[in-house]
């Protein structure tokens, strides 16, 4: 079959489809996103993916992860919950950035997957999705899943690389699992189960640090739960992204918590 278009994303089309504040917006209207990640091994995914979050569009996060401690010391604005089951009304999840692959982390993962509601899935859920062989199962949920793998995360799932024509790989992993694939890299690609792909043309070597991904998970549930689809927030998402590890770069050596303190730098107003 014939290769696809490629498209590759605007700053035009992210400023348009970033949702604006309105006179009348109200902290609940502006979605509210729902974070499961982070754990007592990895505090600090919690906490980058939650500083993701919070320089998106959405008016509230409630954290259901692990360390919450730490996370509600970094991010005093988040409500935390034990448990994803008891989070209370949210609109999106984001689930896996260092969860950890315990029962605990499978249970919270598939309290995610039951609620009908958008969803990132990225590391650790995508670990145990195919240590569960539940990756089939996605398949038949109405609601739109993200998955952000990098390269390894790709293999695991896809059962190889993605190799050298990364936008068929992504495209054939997004086909059978009814997923827009996020395929992280040096130039991110997005695909969509009915065959659209996008090339992101602002990601840096400077993004190359432990966390960075993290951040992007954070940001990229915002965006969901704040109404857009899961193609634009995976375009979207990526795409600031890139220009918030720019941003650090401009002074000095990267951090993921310098990335995440960049986005509010780099959103469209
Ligand atoms: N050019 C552009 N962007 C890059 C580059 C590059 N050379 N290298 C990395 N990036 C971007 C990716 O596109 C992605 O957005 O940096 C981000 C890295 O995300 P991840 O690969 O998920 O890395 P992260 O989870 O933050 O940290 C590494 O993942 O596999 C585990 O054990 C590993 O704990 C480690 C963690
Ligand atoms: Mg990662």
């Amino acid at each position: 079959r014939a290769s696809p278009a490629l498209e590759m994303t605007e700053w035009a089309d992210v400023a348009d489809w970033w949702p604006r504040l309105t006179a009348s917006s109200e902290k609940y209207s502006r979605g509210v996103v729902g974070i499961a990640t982070g754990s007592a091994t990895y505090p600090g995914a919690g906490v980058l993916s939650v500083g993701g979050a919070l320089a998106g569009p959405t008016g509230l996060v409630r954290y259901a992860g692990g360390a919450r401690t730490e996370v509600l010391h970094h991010h005093p604005s988040v409500i935390a919950t034990d448990r994803v089951a008891d989070a209370g009304r949210v609109q999106a999840w984001v689930c896996g950035s260092g969860l950890g692959t315990g029962d605990e982390a499978r249970t919270e993962l598939r309290a995610v997957l039951a609620a009908p509601l958008p969803v990132v899935l990225d590391a650790d859920a995508l670990t145990l999705l195919v240590d569960g062989s539940s990756a089939k199962r996605l398949r038949d949920r109405d609601a739109p899943i993200v998955i952000t793998p990098h390269d390894r995360e790709f293999a695991r799932l896809a059962g190889e690389p993605p190799g050298a024509d990364r936008v068929a790989a992504a495209l054939r992993l997004a086909a059978w699992m009814k997923a827009v694939v996020l395929l992280k890299g040096e130039r991110t690609v997005i695909a969509t189960p009915d065959g659209r792909a996008f090339a992101n043309p602002t990601g840096t070597p400077a993004l190359a640090t432990g966390g960075t991904g993290d951040v992007l998970a954070g940001l990229l549930g915002s965006l969901l739960a704040a109404g857009l689809s899961a193609e634009r927030a995976a375009v979207v998402a990526a795409y600031l992204h890139g220009l918030a590890g720019r941003e650090a770069a401009r002074h000095g050596p990267v951090t993921a918590s310098d990335v995440a303190a960049a986005l509010p730098t780099v959103i469209p107003n």
